[in-house]
C-alpha cells in the first residue's frame, strides 16, 4: 500500500466515525450519570487488583517481593489521585449500580481528604519498598490497607 492511499484510508476511517458519532443523539443525562459510575468504579476495580497482592504480603500468603511492592504502590498512587476527577458528577439523583453514598456529595471536603490520605499512604509505601526494608514496607500496607478502610467506612455501603 503507498503511503498516500493509507493516509487517505485513515482519513476516511476518521470521518466515517466522526459522522456516525454526529448522527448518535447526545447521551441522556441517565446515561452520562451510569458512565460516570462505570468510570469510577473502573478505578477502584484496579485499586483492588494492585492491592490485592500487598495484602496477600502483609498476611505472609505469599512471598515479600520488595521490587513489586514499588510497582503496586506507584500505581495505587495514580489511581487514588483519580478519585476525586471521578466523583466530580453528581449522581445522586440517578438510579444506578453503585455504592457510593449519597453523603460524598454533601462532605466533599472530607471525602477528597480521603483520598488524599491514600496518596500519602500510598507514597510511604513505595518510599517504604523503595528502601527494601521488609518490616517497614508490611507496616506500610497496613497504612495503605486503613485509608482505604477509611473512606468505605464513611461513603461506601456496606456489602
Ligand atoms: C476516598 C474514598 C475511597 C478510598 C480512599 C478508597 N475507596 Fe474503594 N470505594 C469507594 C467508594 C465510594 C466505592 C463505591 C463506588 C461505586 O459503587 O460507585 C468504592 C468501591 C470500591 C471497590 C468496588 C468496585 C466496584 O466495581 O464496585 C473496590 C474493589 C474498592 N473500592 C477498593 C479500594 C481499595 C483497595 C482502596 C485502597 C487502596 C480503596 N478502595 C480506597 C471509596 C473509596
Amino acid at each position: 500500500m503507498t503511503s498516500g492511499l493509507r493516509a487517505g484510508l485513515a482519513a476516511a476511517c476518521t470521518l466515517a466515525a466522526l459522522s456516525a458519532a454526529a448522527q448518535q443523539a447526545p447521551p441522556t443525562p441517565e446515561q452520562q450519570a451510569q458512565s460516570a459510575i462505570e468510570v469510577r468504579q473502573s478505578v477502584f476495580t484496579l485499586m483492588g487488583w494492585n492491592m490485592d497482592p500487598l495484602a496477600a504480603m502483609a498476611r505472609n500468603r505469599i512471598p515479600f517481593d520488595a521490587a513489586a511492592a514499588k510497582t503496586r504502590a506507584a500505581r495505587i498512587e495514580q489511581l487514588a489521585a483519580m478519585i476525586t476527577d471521578s466523583f466530580q458528577p453528581d449522581t445522586r439523583k440517578f438510579k444506578g449500580e453503585t455504592k457510593a453514598l449519597p453523603n460524598i456529595w454533601d462532605s466533599k471536603d472530607t471525602f477528597n481528604g480521603k483520598a488524599g490520605e491514600l496518596v500519602k499512604a500510598a507514597q510511604a509505601l513505595s518510599a517504604a519498598a523503595a528502601s527494601g526494608d521488609k518490616a517497614a514496607t508490611l507496616k506500610a500496607i497496613g497504612g495503605v490497607g486503613r485509608a482505604c478502610g477509611s473512606c468505605h467506612d464513611d461513603f461506601r455501603e456496606e456489602d
